[in-house]
């Protein structure tokens, strides 16, 4: 498939409805809960001069979260955790690409409770394995995320488990959005005096946020979205209308591009991809609303794209899996039209998120 950009024509401000879903406030929330957490503390900024032509890149590094290898770390655990408060014993379940899975499963470790997590086919054995180390029972079902999706969702029907998905459609949005919430987190770290520091050179902009260092543009990958819809509505809450932002997907799983085109979910098929966690054929349905207004370009990247960045970013010294860098990988693949569109230049800041370490380090 060819690679697209879409510059969101129904982009329009962050509003109350919004905001009653997610931001500053919920991502606080989710966090003073980990602060109690032992394991918790908040993940390092790698500063990265010139990259993609932009004064400075903020790699926020989620390769060390928890122990747990990603960002998924702050999303199912939360949302298990909240619903362990109100009944102790029903077992959890859930699909995972992989990640989301591991969360789930040390949560419910943490709740003493039991885990079902359904993996497709295609999902590496590596983390079957790392499921079965944090007390899951794996289930392979299927041969791609949303087929896995559905196994949970009849187990849970049949054994009147309790499912945890990160992704949300028609009649159930609450645990995703407590997911996104989790996922808040991160972007509230970027909060803390000092964690983004002020970078080089002439790329220091006039003034800034409150006299901090101003963040122009995001990038953030998107699988089915949950993660950039909760990028989005903490930036738009805490730092406004002004920084761009821009969600990147694998050009052989679509789905969010797809979807603000259409202007509602729809599935694509797609094509084989290399980006397994990013290998989403349907949107989430609350991230497809937010980031239809909320959002102001999406892209897609090849494979081929993404293992460059990973590369690049080695180089750096920032150790990612290729759907970590896919940010990163957007960030390298704009073309000169939208570059000049979100305005992007060598006084640009830009927050990219490193989701994940490599899968299986060497
Ligand atoms: C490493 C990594 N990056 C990005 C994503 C995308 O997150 P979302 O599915 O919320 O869009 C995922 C999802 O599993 C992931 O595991």
């Amino acid at each position: 498939m060819a690679i697209m950009e879409y510059l969101n024509p129904a982009r329009a401000p962050y509003n109350e409805d919004d905001r009653a879903l997610i931001g500053v406030e919920h991502a606080r929330r989710a966090r003073a809960r980990f602060a109690r957490h032992p394991a918790y503390r908040p993940t390092p900024v790698h500063v990265v001069p010139g990259l993609g032509g932009a004064g400075v890149a903020y790699v926020k590094d989620e390769s060390g979260r928890m122990g747990l290898g990603s960002f998924k770390a702050l999303g199912g655990a939360y949302a298990v955790h909240l619903l362990a408060e109100h009944d102790g014993g029903t077992p959890f379940v859930c699909a995972s690409a992989g990640n989301h899975g591991i969360s789930v499963a040390s949560g419910a470790a943490e709740a003493g409770v039991p885990c079902f997590v359904y993996l497709s086919e295609n999902v590496p054995e590596a983390f079957a394995r790392r499921l079965r180390a944090l007390g899951a029972e794996v289930r392979r079902a299927g041969h791609d995320y949303e087929a896995a999706v559905s196994a949970a969702m009849t187990a849970a029907r049949e054994h009147g488990w309790r499912l945890v998905a990160d992704s949300s459609w028609d009649g159930y949005t609450g645990v995703p959005l407590d997911v996104m919430r989790g996922y808040g987190v991160l972007f509230d770290e970027l909060s803390d005096p000092g964690a983004l520091p002020p970078g080089a050179g002439r790329t220091e902009p006039p003034g800034g946020y409150r006299g901090e260092p101003a963040l122009t543009h995001v990038f953030v990958q998107a699988g089915v979205g949950g993660l950039a819809a909760a990028a989005a509505g903490y930036v738009r809450d805490r730092w406004g209308e002004q920084p761009k932002i821009v969600v990147v997907e694998p050009d052989g799983a679509p789905c969010l591009i797809a979807s603000a085109r259409a202007g509602r979910p729809v599935r694509v098929e797609g094509h084989p991809t290399t980006l397994g966690r990013l290998d989403c054929h349907e949107p989430s349905l609350l991230a497809h609303r937010l980031l239809s207004h909320l959002a102001d370009l999406y892209l897609t990247i090849t494979d081929e794209q993404a293992a460059a960045a990973t590369r690049l970013l080695a180089g750096h010294g920032v150790a990612l899996s290729d759907c970590g860098a896919a940010g990163a990988a957007g960030l390298l693949a704009l073309t000169p039209a939208a570059r000049d569109a979100l305005a992007l230049d060598d006084a640009s800041r830009v927050l990219l998120v490193g989701t994940e370490g490599p899968v299986e380090p060497k």
